[in-house]
C-alpha cells in the first residue's frame, strides 16, 4: 500500500474490532527463544512488523507460521544467535531479542537498530541492565556482540522507565540465576502482557505493570499458547477519527483499564466516551474543545497517542499546547498538517496547535507509522480530498486500516 486517498467523509457509525496489539506481540515473538517446542499466539494482527521479526526469528533458525491471525513458532534445539543489519535496520524493535539470546544460548551478535527517525534513540540501558546481570558486550563494524555463560540475578534502577530496557531485563532475567529486581520499570500493558507469557511458560515474574518488577530465576522454560491483548494504539486512531468527523463508534475489545488516560483526556476535549460491554463505546456530536497535552509514560497520555491527538486538536474549539517528553524529534508529521491548513507551531519539544474550523485536502507524506495514520485522521475533517503517500508506513502498525475505516462510513481508497 503506497498511497491513501481520503475523501471527506461523514459521521462515522458502528463497530470496529481491534486488532491484537504489535508493541506486545512482536516481544512476545522474541521471548520464544528462551524455550524449544512448539508456540501458539493468538489475536496476532496481520502487520508488517510481525513479517519482520517472523523473517528475524527464521533467520535465528525458527519456524514461523502466521495463519488468520494464529502464529505458530517451532523453536529447535539449536539457533543461530544472530540478527543481522538487513532485518534489525528494518524494525528497531528487533534489539529485545538481545535478553532471550544470551539468557537462553549464553551468545548474541545483534546489529544496532534503526527505525523511526524520532531523533536520538540510544541502548545504553539496555545494555547496562543486561550488563548488571553480567553480560559483557562489545561493540564492531555496527554489531553489539554479548556473552554471558549463565546471567547472574540482580538490582537493576533504569534512568527512565524504557519499555523497551524492561523487556529486555525481564526476558534475559527469567533463566538467571537468583533474583532480579527491576526499579523504576516501565507500566505499559504490554509489559504485563509479556509478564504473563513468561510465566505461562514457567517463569517467575512478579510485580508487572508496576515500577517495581521482581524475576526469580528458573532454570528452564516450556513452550505455550497465550492470547495477545488488543491494541490500544489502534483504539486510540480510531477515537481521534470519530473526533475528527464526529459520529457514534463501539470499539470491539478495546480494554479501557489500559486507557484510562486517553479516555479522560478525549472526555475533557467533548468526547462522549464510556466503557461498553464489548469494550469501549464513544459519540461526538459537536466540535471538541482544546485541551493540552503532556505525553509521559505509562500510564500518562502515550507519545504515540500524539500524533492524532494533534490531528483532532487542529480542528478543535481554542488553542492548545502540547509537550513531546519521550522522543524530542516526533514533530515531523506538524509539517504536513500544516500544509492541509493546520495552524501549529513548534517551539523545541511544544507545539502550540490554535485549531481551525476545517482543514484543506492535500498531498502529504507518512513519515512513520502514527504520523501515517495522523494524516489519514486529518484527512477525515478536510475540505476536497488528502492524498497520503509512503503509505507503507501505516501497514507497518495497522492491520486492514482503511478496510476497518471504510466498514464505519470513512470513504477511504488505498492504491
Ligand atoms: C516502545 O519503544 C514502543 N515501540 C514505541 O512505539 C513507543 O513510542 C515507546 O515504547 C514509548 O512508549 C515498541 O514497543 C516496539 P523506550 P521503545 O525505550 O521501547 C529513551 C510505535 O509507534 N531511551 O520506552 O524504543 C528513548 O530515547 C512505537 O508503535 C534511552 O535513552 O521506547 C526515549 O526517549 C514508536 N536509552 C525514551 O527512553 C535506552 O536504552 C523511551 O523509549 C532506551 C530508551
Amino acid at each position: 500500500m503506497e498511497r491513501i486517498v481520503v475523501h471527506p467523509s461523514g459521521p462515522l457509525e458502528g463497530r470496529i474490532r481491534l486488532s491484537g496489539a504489535k508493541n506486545s506481540v512482536l516481544k512476545l515473538m522474541a521471548a520464544t527463544v528462551l524455550a524449544e517446542g512448539t508456540f501458539v499466539l493468538r489475536n496476532v494482527p496481520h502487520i508488517v512488523d510481525v513479517d519482520c521479526m517472523a523473517d528475524l526469528l527464521r533467520s535465528m533458525g525458527l519456524g514461523v507460521d502466521h495463519c488468520d491471525n494464529v502464529l505458530t513458532v517451532v523453536r529447535p534445539a539449536d539457533i543461530n544467535p544472530e540478527a543481522p543489519y538487513e532485518l534489525v535496520e528494518r524494525m528497531r524493535a528487533s534489539i529485545v531479542v538481545l535478553g532471550p539470546l544470551l539468557a537462553r544460548v549464553g551468545r548474541a551478535r545483534v546489529a544496532l537498530p534503526g527505525g523511526d527517525d524520532f531523533g536520538p534513540r540510544p541502548i545504553d540501558m539496555h545494555l547496562q541492565s543486561l550488563e548488571r546481570l553480567g553480560a559483557v558486550f562489545s561493540t564492531a563494524h555496527g554489531y553489539i556482540e554479548g556473552h554471558a555463560d549463565r546471567l547472574v540475578g540482580a538490582r537493576i534502577f533504569l534512568e527512565f522507565p524504557s519499555v523497551g530496557a524492561t523487556e529486555n531485563a525481564v526476558m534475559a532475567a527469567v533463566l538467571a540465576k537468583g533474583e532480579t529486581v527491576i526499579e523504576n520499570a516501565a507500566r505499559e500493558p504490554e509489559i504485563a502482557d509479556l509478564a504473563g507469557f513468561l510465566n505461562r511458560m514457567g517463569a517467575r515474574v512478579l510485580g508487572a505493570g508496576s515500577p517495581t518488577i521482581t524475576i526469580v530465576g528458573v532454570e528452564e522454560l516450556f513452550a505455550v499458547e497465550h492470547e495477545v491483548i488488543p491494541d490500544r494504539i489502534e483504539a486510540a486512531t480510531f477515537l481521534a477519527a470519530l473526533g475528527a468527523c464526529g459520529g457514534e463508534l463501539v470499539l470491539e475489545a478495546a480494554r479501557p483499564d489500559h486507557m484510562d488516560m486517553l479516555m479522560q483526556k478525549l472526555g475533557e476535549m467533548g468526547m462522549r466516551i464510556s466503557t461498553h460491554p464489548d469494550g469501549v463505546w464513544a459519540m461526538v456530536g459537536e466540535r471538541l474543545r482544546s485541551a493540552d497535552v503532556s505525553t509521559l509514560p505509562y500510564p500518562g497520555i502515550a507519545t504515540d497517542y500524539k500524533p492524532f491527538l494533534v490531528s483532532i486538536l487542529a480542528v478543535a474549539e481554542g488553542v492548545a499546547i502540547v509537550a513531546e517528553n519521550l522522543f524530542s524529534g516526533r514533530f515531523r508529521y506538524i509539517d504536513e498538517l500544516v500544509r492541509m491548513g493546520a495552524d501549529i507551531r513548534i517551539e523545541e519539544h511544544f507545539a502550540v496547535v490554535r485549531g481551525v474550523r476545517r482543514l484543506s485536502g492535500a498531498p502529504v507524506r507518512a513519515h512513520d507509522i502514527r504520523a501515517g495514520a495522523a494524516l489519514v485522521v486529518a484527512g477525515l475533517a478536510a475540505d476536497g480530498d488528502t492524498v497520503v503517500s509512503d503509505a507503507h508506513h501505516i501497514a507497518r502498525g495497522y492491520e486492514r486500516f482503511a478496510e476497518k475505516l471504510r466498514a464505519v462510513g470513512a470513504d477511504i481508497e488505498t492504491s
